[in-house]
């Protein structure tokens, strides 16, 4: 018997304290209206097979894997990776005799800072749990789908797959959560188009935090007082984003592309920091007053991929009745 389940959970912003995160320190996290699709179906085979099936579709890339789950190969896609990973924990369920189509399509730009990889993470675990237990668990699904960003990131903070699990908006420590009621309206996405990998920049930050063990924590503790005065004072917000990109660039993960944009921005009053990981990817700024095509001209020669305004604090992982 033929069966399926469709999720789909949010992408994210961090408003404040991305890498300090990293080191136990308060971030501000909301989600944001762009999200990931997944589509797992379980059905027998039609052939005479006696061993398992996977078939995976990115149509977004237009990227097909057929794999036989009887003979797993070590040189699979990061992705297949992550999810030969999460069918291991599930594979008592699945018969020999079974073929697992997964389809994934997404909304949120891929390596942009966004939390792509962590919707895709998030869904992943919550279609198997939703197949196999028949209920979307979140707390379970946000302790798998952490081991599946472990895959991607190394050792990420926990804060992108917690966002993309729970949705709205987050104040996140040391694997805590808090809810708050944080909403910004005029907040545009600016992506460079530059790509960037958090593995490779959540590393550059380790080298120098523990190269400079005394300014590195400074500027860590500087960071965390900035999101808190986000937390209380948010109609500071735009010039706690200046001093939070500062701090960013004393870490050593801006870019002289990125600070020549902030610059720009800044003369008109447009106040911007970068979001993520940093070395690429996007930033946030806010603005009343200028659209998304007066921006566009604003930074002309820049080469800026694309500028989105946004709604924040959206549902977190759901269950979809349609792909
Ligand atoms: C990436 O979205 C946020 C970082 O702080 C890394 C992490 O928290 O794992 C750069």
């Amino acid at each position: 018997m033929k069966k399926t389940v469709i999720v789909s959970s949010p992408g994210k912003l961090i408003i404040g304290g991305e890498h300090a995160v990293v080191y136990g320190r308060r971030a501000l996290v909301t989600s944001i209206g762009m999200r990931l699709y997944m589509q797992l179906t379980e059905e027998e085979q039609t052939n005479e097979s006696t061993s398992p099936l996977l078939k995976v579709s990115f149509q977004d890339t237009n990227q097909q894997h057929l794999i036989d789950l009887s003979n797993i190969q070590n040189s699979y896609p990061i992705e297949i990776q992550g999810i030969l990973f999460v069918y291991n924990r599930f594979k008592s369920f699945v018969s020999d005799r079974s073929q697992l189509n997964i389809q994934v399509h997404s909304e949120i730009p891929i390596g942009a800072g966004l939390g792509s990889s962590a919707a895709f993470s998030v869904c992943l675990v919550g279609c198997f749990y939703l197949l196999y237990h028949k209920t979307l668990n979140r707390e379970d699904i946000n302790e798998l789908s952490y081991k599946v960003e472990c895959i991607f990131h190394g050792t990420p903070s926990g804060i992108d797959n917690t966002i993309s699990t729970y949705g709205q908006s987050l104040v996140y420590c040391r694997a805590v959560k808090k809810h708050i009621n944080f909403r910004l309206s005029n907040l545009a996405i600016i992506d460079t188009g530059i790509p960037k990998s958090t593995k490779r920049m959540v590393e550059l930050v380790r080298l120098f935090v523990e190269s400079n063990q005394q300014e590195g924590e400074r500027i860590l503790n500087d960071v965390e007082r900035c999101v808190d005065s986000m937390i209380e004072h948010s109609e500071q917000i735009g010039q706690l984003f200046q001093e939070n990109q500062q701090l960013l660039k004393c870490l050593g993960v801006s870019t002289l592309e990125i600070d020549n944009i902030i610059e720009i921005l800044a003369k008109k009053n447009i106040l911007a920091k970068i979001t993520g990981a940093g070395g690429g990817g996007c930033l946030i700024a806010l603005t009343s007053c200028f659209t998304k095509d007066q921006i566009l001209d604003l930074l002309q020669d820049n080469h800026i991929k694309s500028i989105a305004f946004v709604e924040c604090g959206v549902e977190g992982l759901r269950e979809e009745q349609t792909f």
